[in-house]
């Protein structure tokens, strides 16, 4: 067995903790070879759930578990981290407005942002799906100097994974039988999940649909999915969020299906004529640890006006914390 890669989870006591701990112990993020050690953040007051987490990993006695570190000092606990998981955040209150938001979570990805350049691995690679999760994870690839800002990501694989859900049911396929959808833009209700490259079977999925659908039904589902589900459980999806976390670092390490991209929010190189810096889902693939954005898709214009309005909204985002001082 090789060495473990040192895994760190934050808010790693919540729900998608409750999910993805066990997913990622079983082997499920880094394949059935590689032992893994979990380090766990969380604040004070969640260790003692924390620890009752760790009862549980231990109980389920996983081959490829070397070891489960727990704390609530990010300078402690990403020491060495290979691979980090940034889930815990905090989310919107009653009555907050989206600046207060905004500063709130600052306060959290700002220092975490530090802890990683700080005492992360050489090769750590870091993926925010706490959200505001493109925006926190501006903020902490900018309070990281040290650590190339292509190695922040923010998780859109769940908005991807359920747009391929969507259009297999209206299909009569299966997500198998899907190719090349994309997720632009936003981790939020102004995203845009593109069909127009997409194949069903090998036929272009536009023309399995119509655009009455599309705009009606397809596009406000995805878009709308997250609150559906807090609407419906009374709580944030949690499974399929841990499930999309598990699958977006797993491809980023291990690679993406030949044939076939996934939706990556990564820091924007100014493809597509997209804002340089802002972290915003493009379709990635990836092959030795490292992703690309996929070059020379034909935008049309329906697909270029919702892409411009997400990119805008990341746009007003990332000014709302630069005039807080959270980012450059
Ligand atoms: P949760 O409230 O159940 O758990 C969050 C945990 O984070 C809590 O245990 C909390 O104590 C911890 N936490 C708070 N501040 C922390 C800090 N500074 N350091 C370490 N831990 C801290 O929430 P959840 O359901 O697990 O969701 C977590 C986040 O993921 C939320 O922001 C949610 O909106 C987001 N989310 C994102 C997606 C996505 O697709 N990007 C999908 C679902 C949920
Ligand atoms: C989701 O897409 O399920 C979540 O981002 C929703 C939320 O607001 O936590």
């Amino acid at each position: 067995m090789s060495t473990p890669v040192k895994v760190a989870v934050t808010g790693a006591a919540g729900q998608i903790g409750y999910s993805l701990l066990f997913r990622i112990a079983s082997g499920s993020l880094l394949g059935p070879d590689t032992p893994v050690q979990l380090r766990l953040l969380e604040i004070t007051p969640a260790l003692k759930a924390l620890e009752g987490v760790v009862m549980e990993l231990d109980d389920c006695a996983f081959p490829l578990l070397s070891g489960v570190e727990i704390g609530d000092d990010a300078n402690v606990v990403f020491d060495g981290a290979n691979i980090a998981l940034l889930v815990g955040a905090r989310p919107r209150s009653k009555g907050m407005e989206r600046g207060d938001l905004l500063e709130a979570n600052g306060a959290i990805f700002k220092p975490q942002g530090a802890a990683l350049n700080a005492h992360a691995a050489d090769d750590i690679k870091v993926l925010v799906t706490g959200n505001p999760a493109n925006t926190n994870a501006l903020i902490a690839k900018s309070n990281a100097p040290d650590i190339p800002a292509e190695r922040f990501n923010a998780l859109t694989r769940l908005d991807h994974n359920r747009a391929l859900a969507q259009l297999a049911a209206k299909t009569g396929t299966t997500v198998n039988d899907i190719r090349h959808l994309t997720i632009w833009g936003n981790h939020s209700a102004t995203q845009y999940p593109d069909v127009f490259h997409a194949e069903v079977n090998g036929q272009n999925a536009s023309e399995l649909v119509d655009q009455a659908w599309l705009e009606s039904t397809f596009i406000p589902t995805v878009q709308q999915r997250g609150a559906a589900i807090i609407e419906a459980r009374g709580a944030s999806s949690a499974a399929s969020a841990a499930n999309a976390t598990v699958d977006h670092m797993r491809d980023w390490v291990l690679g993406t299906p030949e044939g076939d991209w996934v939706s990556m929010s990564v820091p924007s190189d100014g493809s597509y004529g997209i804002a340089e810096g802002i972290i915003t889902s493009f379709p990635c693939t990836t092959s030795g640890g490292d992703y690309s954005i996929v070059q020379g898709l034909e935008i049309n214009e329906f697909s270029q006006a919702r892409i411009d309005a997400s990119v805008a909204e990341l746009q007003e985002e990332r000014e709302a914390v630069r005039s807080l001082g959270l980012v450059d």
